[in-house]
């Protein structure tokens, strides 16, 4: 395995299955009374986020806490960096202070990569720009996993919204891929990136038609902090067409699921009783993210320069 997390795309299928695998049971330690393993024991992690996070920023503190190692969260809000401190000078602090592991949210993309000519810690990406979230990618694909009962060569994933200015999207496309799932985009063609034809994926203008064959729907968010013109008439015309609604739910198969990152926005590109269905594992995929993130965590802090495992 690679050094770093940065991208969906490091991972070999190998790789992948090695941290489903390690992430299933670590799940177990969440249903422990004592929700702790001693495996990570002295080793800092700081958790620097340059974005807004609920999910993603808490997810990493817990799973590396269950873990044993120190963490220190570091915001850009309430640092040096609102005095105009850049990414390099934040870096070389972090590394002064002895870091094993930063974990990087950051509207660039790219920004973990420079993370690494700066540092000698482990880097994950926990979101950059709208380049990568590979973690998320991970904790979705244990999701599907888990309840498809099956692993996901074959399945059929439809991938709906703003794909353009989705990381999500982009880290889902490579790992489907490599784990053998078969991919389509569902998007209006303003909301899908131009290089489209060099993605392993199919490309679909009409949700309708797409959903008749499907195994999982996930449903993206709207990135309007990421938009700098208008892609789409009106927030009802969007829903309209590209929303899931309780009429489009009826059109998925009968086992098919339900999937959305967070945060939703209710009533546009979600429905609220979809949201709540039994059908969706919005909840589930937030619980499955902090066993993720302690195998990934877990596998990249413990394995030494030739990629080798030495726990
Ligand atoms: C996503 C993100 O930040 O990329 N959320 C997440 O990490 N769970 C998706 C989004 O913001 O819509």
């Amino acid at each position: 395995m690679n050094r770093h997390l940065l991208s969906a795309g490091d991972l070999s299928r190998e790789d992948a299955l090695k941290i489903l695998d390690t992430a299933e049971q670590m799940a177990t330690v969440g249903d422990r009374e004592v929700k702790k393993l001693p495996t990570l024991r002295g080793r800092t992690v700081v958790n620097l986020f340059y974005e807004d996070s609920t999910r993603t920023r808490t997810s990493f503190e817990v799973a590396a806490k269950r873990l044993s190692a120190d963490v220190i969260n570091f915001s850009a809000k309430g640092s040096s960096v609102s005095k105009g401190e850049s990414l390099k000078d934040t870096a070389l602090t972090l590394h002064a202070m002895g870091a094993d592991a930063v974990v990087i949210r950051h509207a660039a993309s790219g920004a973990p990569h420079r993370l690494t000519q700066w540092l000698d810690a482990v880097v994950v990406n926990a979101g950059d720009g709208t380049h990568e979230h590979p973690t998320q990618a991970l904790l979705d694909a244990f999701t599907m996993r888990q309840r498809l009962g099956r692993d996901l060569d074959g399945a059929k994933v439809a991938i709906v919204g703003d794909i353009l200015h989705s990381r999500v999207a982009r880290s889902n496309v490579q790992l489907l891929h490599t784990l053998g799932a078969h991919v389509t985009l569902v998007a209006p063609p303003t909301l899908l990136p131009r290089d489209m034809q060099t993605w392993p994926a199919q490309v679909s203008y009409d949700l309708d038609a797409a959903l008749g064959d499907v195994d999982v729907c996930m449903m993206l968010r709207v990135q309007a902090e990421r938009m700098t013109a208008s892609y789409f008439p009106t927030v009802r015309e969007y829903s309209r067409r590209y929303g899931l609604d309780g009429r489009r739910l009826a059109l998925m198969p009968k086992e098919a699921i339900v999937m959305h990152p967070g945060p939703m926005v209710r009533g546009m590109e979600i429905a609220g009783e979809v949201a709540d269905s039994s059908r969706a594992t919005i909840v589930e995929q937030v619980r499955n993210g902090v066993s993720v993130r302690m195998a990934v965590l877990y596998l990249l802090l413990t394995q030494d320069s030739t990629g080798q495992g030495t726990a």
